[in-house]
């Protein structure tokens, strides 16, 4: 008697590293492949993997080698994801019992891989992808996310920022047609999910292989699919982003009032270091537009402090870019050098300690902003999408179109459930929170 196929996966990283994991449950749903919880039940065991920052590839051979043993009682062993992509075959050379290294460029070629695994083969590997024009699109992406459904509309990374190992691991920019786009979002919204949430590494350079549709208009599209209450895209580039996003905000009340803009740094001098192709003044500019809308729109962030040669004027310059922007969050990060990418022939120079001071500072202030940006809402009614329920404090969970967290408490015996949306009086704000009751 064949053994059933089971397999376990874990996935590290960004949202479209999590989406891509909806699809390749799917795609092994499809192939008869039933997922399980833990490593010991599974006969396939993968890894979606990241590299953004740190010593992610050690993480992923520490856990493979915590499992290892696994491999005698006869389990597979795949790494998909921006690891694999960067890592490549050396992975077989260091964890010998891996059978498949993938990464997301060949993720269309999984069934076929898949069958040369079922078939005993060993070493497979999908490497070679990073120059396709294709796109991963499956109709059997499982979505593990119940209220948020995310849809991808262009892979890859083009710009090349010289800190960033993306462009290496996910290859080049290539856009879905609009009206792939569309179909995905109106059988989603048809499954019941209101919210959606678009996806890429640098949303605003979109472009429509079929011409039909700038990103700003299939924003509007999207936004007036039927059944759909809300919709977020992330990553906005600052070197693409156009006016016309602001406009369509403004202009389709289903698209949230959030945009995610990273800056990096607010100094000229860095961005042009890190190859990010505008100057702070550009970036402003851009943030003029956002916040000149009819809507109040949230602003969020990603900061990289320590960049090789950031000296303590460049940190003002960030310090002071902070403090004028007053976004309502941000990511900051420590800078870290990566494998293949320019920055790590920069000389890296800055303490660790002294990069950790800087992100202190930096995290400690913007927590001061967020302190008075947040207390602007108290008293306020705001639409809360339910995520959850907190039971230790009787609240339920959820955000706000700005994409805030809401902690909430409800009159009504039974809490509602996840994906409803409620109206919530703010009565309480904390600097990255805000506490209310539903009306
Ligand atoms: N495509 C998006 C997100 C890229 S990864 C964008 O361009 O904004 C998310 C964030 O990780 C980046 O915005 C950057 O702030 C951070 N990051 C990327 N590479 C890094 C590195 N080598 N060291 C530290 N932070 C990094
Ligand atoms: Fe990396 Fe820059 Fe591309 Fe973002 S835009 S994924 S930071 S190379
Ligand atoms: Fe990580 Fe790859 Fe995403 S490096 S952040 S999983 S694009």
């Amino acid at each position: 008697m064949a053994t059933e196929k089971t397999f376990y996966l874990e996935t590290f990283g960004c949202q479209m590293n999590a989406h891509d994991s909806e699809k390749v449950i799917g795609t092994l749903r499809h192939q008869g492949y039933r997922q399980v919880e833990t490593e010991e039940d599974a006969s396939l065991i993968l890894y979606n993997t990241c590299s953004i920052r740190d010593k992610a590839e050690q993480k992923v051979f520490n856990r493979l080698n915590d499992y290892k043993k696994l491999h005698k009682a006869g389990k597979r062993f795949g790494v998909l994801g921006c690891v694999a992509q960067q890592e490549g075959a050396k992975i077989f050379e260091r964890a010998p019992y891996v059978s498949l290294v993938s990464g997301s460029a060949s993720y269309r070629k999984l069934p076929e891989m898949l069958m040369r695994l079922e078939a005993g083969e060993n070493r497979i590997t999908g490497l070679d992808d990073r120059q396709t024009d294709e796109t991963f699109e499956t109709e059997y992406t499982a979505r593990q996310n119940p209220y948020r459904g995310y849809i991808t509309i262009i892979e890859g990374c083009d710009k090349f920022c010289s800190y960033c190992v993306v462009p290496y691991t996910r290859g080049k920019e290539r856009s879905r047609t609009s009206s792939s786009v569309l179909d995905e979002a109106r059988r989603i919204a048809g499954d019941g999910y209101t919210e959606i949430q678009l996806l890429g590494q640098n949303v605003n350079s979109y472009r429509d292989p079929e011409g039909k549709r700038s990103f700003a208009e299939l924003l509007a599209a999207v936004g007036e699919v039927g059944g759909v209450r809300r919709v977020r895209f992330t990553t906005s580039h600052p070197r693409d982003f156009t006016r016309d996003i602001v406009d369509v905000i403004d202009a389709v009340p289903t698209l949230c009032d959030h945009v995610h803009l990273p800056v990096q740094s607010g100094s000229s001098r860095l961005l042009k270091l890190m190859a990010r192709d505008y100057t702070s003044d550009w970036y402003l500019e851009r943030v003029s537009w956002i916040k000149a809308a009819r809507r109040p729109i949230a602003l969020s962030t990603d900061i990289i402090v320590g960049f090789p040669g950031e000296t303590a004027d460049d940190f003002i310059q960030t310090m002071d870019l902070l403090a004028q922007v007053q976004y309502d969050c941000v990511f900051g990060f420590k800078y870290s050098a990566r494998p293949n990418t320019p920055a790590l022939t920069m000389i890296d120079s800055i303490p660790e300690t002294e990069k950790a001071g800087r992100l202190q500072v930096l995290l400690d202030r913007q927590r001061e902003i967020q302190r008075v940006n947040y207390a602007k809402h108290l008293g306020q009614v705001l639409e809360v999408m339910v995520e959850g329920q907190n039971p230790a404090r009787g609240q339920v969970v959820g955000r706000t179109s700005q994409n805030k967290p809401v902690n909430f408490t409800c009159a009504q015996p039974i809490a509602p459930a996840p994906g409803n949306y409620v109206q919530v009086r703010i009565t309480g704000t904390h600097p990255n929170s805000l506490v209310g009751e539903a009306v």
